[in-house]
């Protein structure tokens, strides 16, 4: 398969050339066993790779298990992971398996990797090094064959700074590293995603699609996107839901962006030091650009 298969097969839209690396390292990846990182801000579309590379690998027959570690709470995330004994803690009234034994010959996909907790990291550094794990209660080592896929935001990194992520995990976990680009910095694929959420929306609830005027177009590509391909989706779909006029202008649709990231930073001004990282870094004249449209508009 070649790349474009694989874009039709996942429904993956967009000809970033970053988003086709990726998708490439995934395809060329798959075969080995070797561990992948995924990384990308929240919303650029990481949760399909995994996939790609179950598929792709002599694994596929297998089982494949998708865990969010940042959704299950500190006390059961070692039993959920390795399984416990019948009454190794208050409530286990049964012996449990877990997802590594369950996914023995597949594929695990750890997604937020980055909330694990230490005491869950040694153990997940044990069962990658060796392939050995001890259920929770146990004194019994067993041994599993699972691959790890894994996937994090760029949180991880401030994680690893404080030490609340272990160096040697991440050089287990990141033997090979897929990069998801940002949304800002896809701008060619902005307008074609819009498209394609908005066709969707209108089919779905059998609507006239909604298009962009020149310059609600602009500032559409120019915005930054903090909640990436996830927010543009929810955006889109609230549009099509809710605006009779189906021919949106800038006003409008300035509306529904959010001038302010999750941590009060203006989009508009974010610069390095308060985005933490150059791969933030917007353009300049395009911000300036963006500014002018809307100070344009306020003088409508
Ligand atoms: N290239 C793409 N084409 C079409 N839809 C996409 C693309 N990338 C992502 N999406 C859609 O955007 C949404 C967010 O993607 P996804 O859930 O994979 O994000 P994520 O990177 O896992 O985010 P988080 O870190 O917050 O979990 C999903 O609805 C997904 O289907
Ligand atoms: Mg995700």
């Amino acid at each position: 398969m070649n790349i474009a298969d694989i874009k039709n097969k996942f429904s993956i839209i967009g000809h970033n050339t970053l988003l086709e690396r990726a998708i490439e390292i995934a395809l060329q990846a798959a075969p080995t066993d070797l561990n992948v990182l995924i990384n990308g801000e929240s919303g650029t579309g990481k949760e399909v790779f995994p996939q790609i590379i179950h598929q792709f690998s002599t694994r596929k027959h297998g089982p494949y298990i998708a865990v969010n570690c940042g959704a299950i709470p500190e006390g059961t995330i070692d039993s959920e992971l390795f399984g416990h004994e019948k009454g190794a803690f208050t409530g286990a009234l049964e012996a449990r398996k877990g997802y590594f034994e369950v996914a023995n010959g597949g594929t695990i996909f750890l997604d937020e990797v980055g909330e694990l907790p230490l005491s869950t990291q040694a153990r997940l550094l044990r069962v990658l090094e060796t392939g050995e794990f001890i259920k929770v209660g146990s004194s019994k080592v067993q041994k599993t064959d699972v691959r790890v896929v894994a996937a994090t935001n760029i949180n991880f990194y401030q994680a690893i700074e404080r030490e609340k992520f272990r160096v040697d995990l991440y050089y287990r976990l990141n033997t090979l590293p897929i990069f998801l680009p940002p949304l800002r910095e896809r701008k060619e694929d902005i307008h074609l995603l819009f498209r394609k959420f908005s066709n969707d929306c209108s089919t779905k609830y059998r609507m006239p699609v909604v298009k962009l005027t020149g310059d609600a177009e602009q500032v559409l590509t120019n915005y930054f996107w903090p909640g990436n391909i996830r927010q543009l989706k929810n955006i889109t779909e609230q549009i099509c839901i809710i605006e009779k006029n189906r021919e949106v202008n800038a006003e409008t649709l300035l509306k529904y962006l959010p001038q302010y990231s999750s941590n009060n930073v203006p989009v508009l001004l974010r610069n390095d030091s308060t985005s933490g990282g150059s791969a933030l870094n917007g353009d300049f004249k395009e911000r300036d650009l963006f500014y002018k449209i809307i100070v344009d508009l306020k003088k409508k």
